[in-house]
């Protein structure tokens, strides 16, 4: 057999965003509000109304891409740029126009653009209409959504993602559009809204493969490593009902087309029951994914504990508890830097799809970081690049088929939870999270590196 030594020809090195985490102009040119932005107006993160103001910086921000080297792009489109109620009757040609652009832009530069439908910015009057994903009417809309844009920018897309961590979302009510106190009927609903973004992504992937033949859909799965504190079989057990209900089962469905039995028994256990239609069965059976999106991070070692119920797992995974291993170095924000964690995830989703390509949609690095004489010497973010693309390489050595990497993320943004001041960028954006300043772009030291990465196409790490 031809062993593989290097990264191929076309591998795809790229970065990583999302809208409202980058645009601004949150309600600028016809764009409504997405849950992401109301969340940002009751003060839980900073700013969308700004951001890093991408959407003024367009053509400055792709030139920096192209002067990076980049040939892969992953971004986001705003639902509520194009329909600002999530289901308008026409959709705002301003928004599409944006997006035209940056399209062009990107495909003049020789960058392939991989194109996220929904990274977490569900249209709140979707949320006002009808209780957002727990209703089934946002299985139309989405898919409404999705065929439009597959009928405009599908001749210059080739790479689309369905869904960004859909598992981890549903764990989060007010990102979905659930509004309930009662925690038993907020789990129900949660796993509702479960069902239907499964279901709107089958319905997806089958239209995109009707009406685009030539390019490739996938989900962007949260997937990080999980490793067990003791040697204990109790504790491994535990890692593995993670990384089922956190990663495994939206790759379950998205590429073998049903709902895995280890899911299926928890429903049962706590007495609901999906909202199922017989007419669903035949979108699942046709609708599989073409490559798998993976967001990766760092490893995560757990153990047992009786008295923890994990916030944001709760119900999902019971008495649950996080450990950080001393020996490895971690963000302030407890993310660990393990390359080896990366490689060992790769190879173990390989091993459970051995047929489907791999990309890395997200991996990245986050510090609070100053300018020093206009320069940001991000000497930890470099070590993370190399040796995790060093990884990477192992994995692909193995015979892992990986497609494309794209680190989180391309430009300082809004992070999540923690607002401008976590940033991740291989650019440094002159901004704070009390003053939006002149939002002037500064490469770091990374930049540099990475452009080096890519022109050398991996081959020195
Ligand atoms: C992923 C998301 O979960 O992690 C991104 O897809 C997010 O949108 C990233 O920004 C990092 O998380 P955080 O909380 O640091 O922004």
């Amino acid at each position: 057999a031809h062993l593989k030594t290097d990264f191929p020809a076309d591998f795809l090195w790229g970065a990583s965003t999302s809208a409202f985490q980058v645009e601004g102009a949150a309600a600028e040119d016809g764009k409504g509000l997405s849950v992401a932005d109301i969340r940002s107006l009751e003060g839980k993160y900073l700013d969308t109304s700004v951001s890093v103001d991408h959407y003024h910086h367009l053509a400055e921000d792709v030139a920096l891409m192209k002067e990076l080297g980049l040939t892969s792009y992953r971004f986001s489109i705003s639902w509520t740029r194009i329909f600002p109620n999530g289901n308008d009757s026409h959709p705002n040609t301003r928004g599409l126009a944006f997006y035209r652009r940056l399209i062009t832009l990107l495909k003049k530069s020789g960058i392939e653009p991989i194109v996220t439908i929904f990274h977490f910015d569900l249209p709140q009057s979707l949320v006002e209409q009808y209780n957002g994903w727990a209703d089934r009417r946002c299985v139309d809309d989405y898919v409404r959504y999705a065929k439009l844009l597959f009928e405009e920018f599908g001749s210059m897309v080739n790479y689309w993602l369905t869904i960004n961590e859909h598992s981890l979302l549903i764990n989060v009510p007010s990102m979905i559009g659930l509004k309930e106190e009662n925690p038993k009927k907020l789990r129900a609903m949660a796993e509702y809204a479960n069902y239907h973004m499964f279901l709107a992504q089958a319905k997806t992937f089958n239209l995109c493969h009707k009406l685009l033949p030539n390019a490739k859909i996938g989900p962007a799965v949260s997937y990080m490593t999980n490793l067990s504190y003791n040697h204990k079989s109790s504790d491994a057990l535990l890692g593995k009902s993670l990384e089922d209900m956190v990663s495994f089962i939206t790759m379950d469905v998205a590429v073998r087309g049903e709902f895995p039995t280890y899911y299926l028994r928890k429903l049962q256990e706590k007495n609901i029951s999906l909202p199922f239609q017989p007419e669903d069965e035949k979108e699942f059976l046709t609708g599989r994914a073409d490559f798998l999106g993976l967001n990766w991070y760092c490893t995560s070692i757990f153990r047992h504990n009786e008295q923890a119920a994990s916030k944001m797992l709760a119900g999902v995974v019971d008495h649950i508890e996080r450990y950080n291993d001393p020996e490895l170095l971690h963000t302030e924000w407890g993310f660990s830097f393990d390359p080896l964690g990366l490689r060992y995830a790769l190879q173990r989703v390989h091993d459970r799809y051995p047929h489907l390509p791999l990309m890395i949609t997200e991996c990245g690095w986050s510090e609070r970081e100053h300018l020093e004489n206009g320069k940001i010497h991000d000497q930890t973010r470099i070590r993370f690049l190399n040796d995790h693309i060093y990884q990477l390489r192992e994995a692909l050595r193995d015979g892992v088929n990986i497609i494309s990497f794209n680190p989180w993320s391309f430009i300082d943004l809004l992070s999540v939870n923690d607002g401008i001041e976590k940033r991740y960028g291989l650019i440094f954006v002159d901004r704070d999270n009390l003053s939006e300043k002149k939002l002037k772009r500064y490469k770091k030291d990374s930049f540099y590196f990475y452009q080096q990465v890519i022109q050398q196409n991996g081959a020195n790490l």
